[in-house]
């Protein structure tokens, strides 16, 4: 039993990327298993700032392994970008990196198809996607018309990759965009392949033989709960299993295999995009929130919406997933205020509920209950043992945990690697 499986548990942009490499080094294998390059994960180590968008964060720790799991869709241009600029910062990926034979291609028509589909959806059916092809090529991997990177590895792969160009050109014109040029396209998708077969492989294999061998595999998700094409507020979703259950489906490690789940959680609530967000706050509040928070997307610099903590969706996020243990980051952000609200439950059609409606339209029309909590109004950052809190940053903590049945195994009070309490160390089981 070797593999803990870290999920957001709202949104997205919970801190995933700074929890992962907190705990990266009780880990010999670090791997992403859904999405694409729409992630964003803030990772910083000193005075040194990485966002990681396809890569898994582990590969920032020498010696440790990194999976592209075959249940991501991978732009290889951006994939190429992304290991130079971390090569140029002298993180070195050879024999470390692994992509998996499986895994889709995001390709240039894709990311045009996102924008074109985007431009034709009437303002409140307008997603909001970070317009890097992600939907488009989910859609082709279940319309069982897209590339993968074992097709890469063919002698005909720059026909196979022609063809697909040249066909896209009608699905584009059919949406009023213009046409990608065939053979310029061509071009830079095969620079990119070239430096990108020697990392390409299978990758079940050696990530059940390294359970074998007891090795730890700590899968990074990506995205959230909430933004989940399943469990999320469909259709303002992104369009892959952002919950535990993707990682077995999106890597082949068996589900038995799992030892543990944890939930990254934010403090107070954020969403970037469209869709509902029913304790977001339109006010100075959200601001503060805000410019406290930097809440800022880590990959399209939009600004994230803000609100108050929303127990009903760490609740749904705990059950669908089956979170042993909360990652609750952010807490410091909210040491400014005299008084904290936390959503215990909506009102909907005058009725009281305490779970995710199914219909967005409903999740829209869902007005919070609040709860009014005391804030603590002094900074936490530099605090390093849980008893060093101030009472009212304790009593916080464990109305949530009463709220969502999980207990809080590691605080985050900072950025940084140092701003970070464990409280349990049971990750692996
Ligand atoms: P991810 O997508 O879940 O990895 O999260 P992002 O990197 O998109 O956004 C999280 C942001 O919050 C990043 O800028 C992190 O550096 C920052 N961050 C992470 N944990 C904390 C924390 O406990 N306190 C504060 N103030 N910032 C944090
Ligand atoms: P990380 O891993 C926050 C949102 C987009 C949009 C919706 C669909 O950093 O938490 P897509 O491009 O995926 O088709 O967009 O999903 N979204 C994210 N929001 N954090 C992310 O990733 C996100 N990835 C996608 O803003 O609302
Ligand atoms: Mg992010």
């Amino acid at each position: 039993m070797g593999a803990t499986i870290l999920i957001g548990s709202q949104w997205g942009d919970e801190g995933k990327g700074k929890i992962i490499d907190v705990l990266t080094n009780q880990a010999d294998w670090v791997v992403r298993y859904q999405g694409g390059n729409n992630a964003g994960h803030t990772v910083e180590i000193g005075a040194e700032q990485y966002i990681l968008h396809l890569i898994p964060s582990g590969i920032l720790h020498p010696g440790k392994r990194c999976v592209i799991g075959h249940g991501m869709v991978v732009d290889p241009i951006a994939l190429c970008e992304e290991m130079s600029e971390l090569e140029e910062r002298g993180i070195d990926m050879d024999g470390r990196l692994l992509i998996s034979d499986r895994a889709h291609l995001v390709m240039p028509y894709h990311r045009l198809l996102d924008a074109g589909h985007e431009k034709l959806l009437a303002d409140g059916e307008k997603i909001g996607t970070t317009q890097r092809g992600i939907g488009p090529t989910y859609a082709d991997k279940i319309s069982r018309t897209g590339l993968r990177y074992c097709d890469l590895l063919a002698d005909d792969i720059a026909d196979l990759m022609r063809t697909q160009i040249e066909r896209s050109n009608a699905r584009l014109a059919a949406i009023g965009s213009d046409p990608l040029d065939v053979e310029t396209t061509l071009a830079s998708l095969m620079e990119a392949v070239e430096h990108l077969k020697p990392f390409i492989g299978d990758a079940i294999v050696p990530l059940n033989d390294a359970l074998e061998r007891d090795e730890k595999i700590l899968f990074e998700g990506a995205q959230g709960t909430m933004l989940d094409i399943d469990f999320g507020s469909y259709p303002f979703v992104t369009s892959s299993s952002c919950s535990a259950g993707g990682a077995a489906t999106g890597t082949g490690v068996p589900p038995h295999r799992i030892a543990g789940v944890l939930g990254v959680l934010k403090a107070y609530t954020t969403r970037v995009g469209e869709g509902p967000m029913p304790t977001e706050l339109k006010d100075e509040m959200g601001e503060m929130l805000r410019s406290e928070g930097g809440e800022y997307g880590a990959t399209t610099g939009r600004p994230r919406r803000c609100g108050w903590f929303d127990a009903v969706i760490a609740r749904y996020s705990a059950r669908i997933s089956g979170i042993d243990r909360w990652a609750l980051t952010k807490l410091d952000v909210l040491d400014k205020l005299d008084k904290i609200k936390i959503c215990v439950a909506y009102e909907l059609d005058g009725r009281r509920i305490d779970t995710v409606p199914a219909r967005s339209k409903d999740l829209e029309r869902c007005v919070p209950v609040y709860e009014e909590v005391e804030g603590w109004q002094t900074s936490i950052s530099d605090v390093s043992r849980h008893d060093d809190l101030p009472a009212a940053a304790k009593d916080y903590i464990a109305r949530i945990e009463e709220l969502t049945g999980v207990e809080t195994g590691i605080l985050s009070l900072g950025p940084r690697r140092d701003s970070t309490i464990v409280l349990d160390d049971c990750l692996f089981g």
